[in-house]
């Protein structure tokens, strides 16, 4: 089980929900299952809508370090991933900060997920 916590300015207060892990489900999956309400279009890593931030909580390893290929290309295209963090990613195993959504597979990890309310922007 993960524990997600989401904060953005369409929830009175943090909210935190448990998430099964490994499951294929997105963070978007996820926050559409409890009503929180992440912008998002494409929900296919195109459009760059559901950029998160993604803080991992706790003294292990963060563990959803796979980007996909679209989120990568979308993020650098938006400027949130740099060839330096994405060599972080690649070589030490540290993902960056800023994610998509619906390309983020839960793990089996605590995680604060913030999000800005509009599409594109954290
Ligand atoms: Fe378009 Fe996630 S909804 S990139």
């Amino acid at each position: 089980m993960a524990n997600v916590t989401f904060s953005g300015p369409t929830l009175e207060k943090n909210v935190t929900v448990y998430a099964v892990a490994g499951a294929n489900g997105t963070l978007l999956a996820v926050a559409k299952a409890n009503n929180i309400k992440i912008p998002f279009e494409c929900q296919d890593g195109e459009c760059g809508s559901c950029l998160i931030k993604v803080t991992h909580l706790g003294d292990n390893a963060p563990k959803a370090i796979h980007l996909t290929d679209k989120e990568k290309l979308t993020l650098s295209v938006n400027g949130k991933l740099t060839k330096e963090l994405l060599a972080k990613t690649e070589v030490e195993d540290m993902p960056p900060p800023y994610r998509l959504a619906c390309q983020y597979i839960v793990r089996d990890e605590d995680i604060l997920v913030e999000f800005s309310g509009e599409a594109g922007v954290e």
